[in-house]
């Protein structure tokens, strides 16, 4: 079934969707499809808050200088110094809108809201609402899009695919609808904010993360995809292996927490001489060295010399969650544990969130705007949300004439494929991504990953020509072929840089490192 022509229709409703559809609405009609699962997405757990340059004891330069040395070496500058210019007056878009952040009331604030650091950061220039910023966000966002004429909210859609024309334009999306029925949308343009690929591991800091379905969307109309080896790991997830995913926000160590190990010892300041305050990548390495050489499947995060009143102020929903799991980190250290957090790589795009294929754009973590390089500095991700979906919604405030080619048709069958078939081969994906390609990847251990995951492409690929469409199935498809994409570029690079360490080639390689960029049609020669 075909439904009637879309002007922009935006696919995912985190915080970059949401925004593109607020930038976009005064001028066309949006079509935003926001399944009630993107209310559990990674925008909405984002704790930590947003980097900007705000402080006037701060300044531009600082802030991109920071950004280029978390990203060891591989940023693109001119997206690095776009999205810290355009900083400042995002998060002063974010307070008219009435984003709740928390105010500084101390008698020295240079800001009227607390500002706190995370790693990387050689400033205070994190912008919070407690330590919920994400859902505060979010929040706020929703309330303005609900209420906006030109804005149709779509909650039963689940995107699982693109419609593609005869001239490689991107005419509009796929979807089921919530009795997996197929739905085409036919759109003017069309905008990714889908989320990032964390979910191709086993262990992840948030509940429901994406697995890289809008990348590989992108993907299979040709879009160019770039760094996909540069997967973050976020150092402090809460060790719990009987409860829900929760991250302990780096700004816990922003505001004096300390890693120590099972003999109580403190370990970071060894390592770099920023000791917890490292980038993510040099932190999450250190406790992964840590685990193999105790022994041990966690390491601890100490705060009780902040004093209850401090945790409490600064940290309430991180000192709830942990009550309700029966952890009081007022008087114990806090059990945590490295867990899949940000795609670094994503969709090619420009400034202004364009793709490599035309009418169609990408924002948010599914994009790789060359802000990251290899390693994401600490709250430059809710600013990547922020600018580029305001850039790109400026972009489309007006529409470009479409050719008449002809729309390609769609691949779905008939033939169901068994859930319990999707989930093994699901958990063996993710199973053979945790242990061979993450915080420490070997030669040999990637040839394992690239054998392993072509014996699971081959024992699903038969089946997709006649396979009737699900969102599970369609899911799977979409995260193996990235998957294999993600193990074929750590196989390329012939280095150790930011986030890709691997000790066969444990150091830098060229004085002018290369981005990788990869396409769908490169999985053949894999
Ligand atoms: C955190 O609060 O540590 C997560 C925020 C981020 O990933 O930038």
């Amino acid at each position: 079934m075909t439904d009637g022509k879309h002007e922009v229709l935006v696919i995912g409703g985190g915080v970059a969707g949401l925004v593109l559809a607020l930038e976009v609405a005064d001028h066309r009609r949006v079509t935003l499809l926001r399944p009630t699962s993107d209310d559990q997405g990674a925008s909405r757990w984002a704790q930590g808050g947003i980097a900007a340059v705000l402080s006037p004891q701060d300044d531009i330069e600082a802030h991109v200088a920071d950004t280029l040395v978390a990203g060891d070496g591989l940023c693109d500058e001119r997206a690095v110094r776009f999205t810290v210019e355009q900083g400042p007056s995002a998060i002063e878009w974010l307070v008219s809108l009435g984003v709740p952040f928390t105010p500084d009331a101390s008698a020295d604030a240079g800001y009227p809201y607390h500002l706190t650091r995370e790693g990387g950061h050689g400033a205070r220039r994190i912008i919070h609402a407690d330590d919920a910023t994400g859902r505060a966000v979010v929040e706020t966002l929703k309330q303005h899009v609900e209420a906006h004429p030109n804005i149709r909210l779509c909650g039963d859609l689940t995107a699982i695919g693109l419609i593609g024309d005869g001239e490689g334009h991107c005419r509009g999306a796929r979807c089921l609808d919530a009795d997996g029925r197929l739905q085409e949308l036919a759109a003017e343009d069309t905008v990714l904010a889908t989320g990032g690929a964390s979910g191709l591991y086993r262990h992840t800091t948030s509940p429901q993360p994406a697995s890289g379905e809008g990348m590989m969307m992108a993907a299979e109309l040709g879009a160019e995809l770039m760094n996909l080896e540069f997967q973050q790991f976020h150092p402090t997830c809460l060790y719990d292996p009987e409860g829900p995913a929760f991250l302990i926000s780096e700004a816990v160590r922003g505001e004096g927490g300390l890693l120590i190990n099972a003999a109580g010892e403190r370990f970071m300041p060894a390592v770099d001489p920023r000791a917890e305050l490292a980038p993510r990548d040099i932190v999450a390495r250190a406790i992964d060295a840590q685990m193999q050489r105790t022994g041990t499947d966690h390491v601890y995060l100490d705060i009780r010399h902040l004093g209850e009143a401090a945790i409490r102020h600064h940290f309430p929903t991180i000192h709830a969650h942990c009550a309700r799991r029966g952890l009081d980190i007022v008087h114990q250290p806090i059990p945590v544990v490295p867990a899949a957090h940000y795609s670094c790589g994503g969709v090619t795009t420009d400034l202004g969130g364009a793709t490599t294929v035309p009418r169609l754009h990408a924002i948010g973590e599914v994009a790789c705007t060359g802000l990251h390089g290899a390693n994401r500095m600490a709250s430059n991700s809710l600013l990547e949300c922020l600018v580029y979906a305001r850039s790109c919604g400026r972009r489309l405030r007006s529409a470009a004439p479409l050719p008449t080619a002809e729309l390609a048709p769609a691949h779905w069958g008939r033939q169901p494929v068994a859930l319990d078939d999707i989930g093994e081969i699901r958990d063996a994906m993710r199973q053979l991504m945790s242990a061979r390609v993450a915080i420490v990847r070997t030669d040999q251990g990637l040839d394992e990953a690239a054998r392993g995951l072509a014996q699971l492409h081959r024992r699903l690929a038969p089946r997709m020509a006649d396979a009737a469409p699900t969102i599970a199935l369609a899911n799977l498809w979409h995260a193996l072929r990235l998957a294999r994409l993600t193990v074929a570029c750590a196989r390329a690079r012939r280095e150790s840089r930011g986030l890709h360490f691997n000790p066969d080639c444990p150091v830098h390689g060229e004085a002018m490192p290369r981005p990788s960029r990869i396409h769908l049609q490169d999985l053949e020669a894999i």
